[in-house]
C-alpha cells in the first residue's frame, strides 16, 4: 500500500479491492473507538460492500461495537418504498445493519416515500445538526464526479434535496437492475454543504472506470461540474483507492 499526502488529503493506494475494504474499515473503526457516541455518514453502491463485510466480521469478533453508533445515509431513490429490494434502506439492512449490533432506531436514511419533500429534507438536515454533525462521512464517487447524488451542474446545492439523476448515473446503476428502464430517475440526497460539514471524510474508489474522475477530482479545478472536487476544500479527507482507480493519477 502506498501513502501520498496532497494538501489536506491523505491518499492510500491499495493493491486491490480487498485491501481498500480493509483499510476503509480500519479508518472507520478508529473513529468509532475514539467516540462515546459515534455518528457515521454512510454510502451505498458497489464500492463500500467489501468494507461493510469487513466491519461485520470485526463486529462478530468483538473488535468493534456499534451499540452506541448512529448513522445517516447519504441518499435514497425517490419515490421508493423501504421494502422494495432496490431501496437503499433495504441495501443497508442486507449489507450491514442486520448483521451488526446497531440499534436500527439509530439508523437514518432519507424517506423515499416522503410526500412533502421540502419538509423531509429540512427534518433530515435538522437531525444531523441536532446530534452534533457527522464524525466520519463515507463517500463513493460516481464516474461523473457525483458524491451522494449531487450530480454535475452549475451550482453546489448546500442542503438535502431532491435531484433528477444524471444519464450517466442511470446508465452506471443499470447493472443493479434487470433493465435500464427500471432504474429510478430521481433521488433524495444530502447536499454538498451537509457532506462538507462532516468532521472527517473517507472516500473510497475501485476500478479503472473511476481512474479519470479520481485524477480530475484531486488535480483539477474545484467546480460544481465535478462535485467531488469540492473535497479539495475540506480540512480532513482520507482517500482510499485501489491501484486501478489510481492509475491515471499516478501517470
Ligand atoms: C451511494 C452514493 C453514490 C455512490 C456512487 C458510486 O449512496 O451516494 O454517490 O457512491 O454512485 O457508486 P458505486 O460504488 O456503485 O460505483
Amino acid at each position: 500500500m502506498k501513502n501520498i499526502k496532497l494538501f489536506n488529503m491523505n491518499i492510500f493506494i491499495t493493491d486491490d479491492y480487498e485491501q481498500m475494504s480493509q483499510k476503509g474499515a480500519e479508518v472507520i473503526t478508529d473513529i468509532i473507538k475514539q467516540k462515546e457516541r459515534p455518528i457515521l455518514g454512510l454510502a451505498t453502491g458497489g464500492t463500500p460492500v467489501g468494507m461493510y463485510k469487513e466491519l461485520i466480521r470485526m463486529n462478530k469478533e468483538n473488535k468493534v461495537d456499534f451499540s452506541t453508533t448512529t448513522t445517516f445515509n447519504l441518499d435514497e431513490y425517490y419515490p421508493i418504498d423501504k421494502e422494495n429490494n432496490q431501496s437503499y434502506y433495504y441495501f443497508m439492512k442486507e449489507n450491514l445493519f442486520d448483521h451488526i449490533n446497531i440499534n436500527i432506531e439509530n439508523t437514518n436514511i432519507p424517506n423515499g416515500m416522503a410526500v412533502d419533500i421540502e419538509e423531509e429534507s429540512k427534518l433530515y438536515e435538522q437531525k444531523v445538526r441536532e446530534i452534533g454533525g457527522v464524525d466520519i462521512q463515507v463517500l463513493g464517487i460516481g464516474s461523473n464526479g457525483h458524491i451522494g447524488f449531487n450530480e454535475p451542474g452549475d451550482v453546489f446545492e448546500p442542503e438535502t434535496h431532491k435531484v433528477s439523476l444524471d444519464k450517466q448515473t442511470i446508465a452506471d446503476n443499470a447493472r443493479f437492475f434487470s433493465s435500464i428502464e427500471e432504474v429510478p430517475t430521481e433521488a433524495l440526497t444530502m447536499g454538498i454543504g451537509t457532506i462538507m460539514s462532516a468532521k472527517k471524510i473517507l472516500l473510497l474508489a475501485s476500478g479503472k472506470n473511476k481512474s479519470e474522475i479520481i485524477k480530475k477530482m484531486l488535480l483539477g479545478k474545484v467546480t460544481p461540474h465535478i462535485p467531488a472536487s469540492i473535497l479539495q476544500f475540506h480540512p480532513d479527507v482520507t482517500i482510499v483507492i485501489d491501484q486501478d482507480a489510481a492509475s491515471e493519477l499516478l501517470k
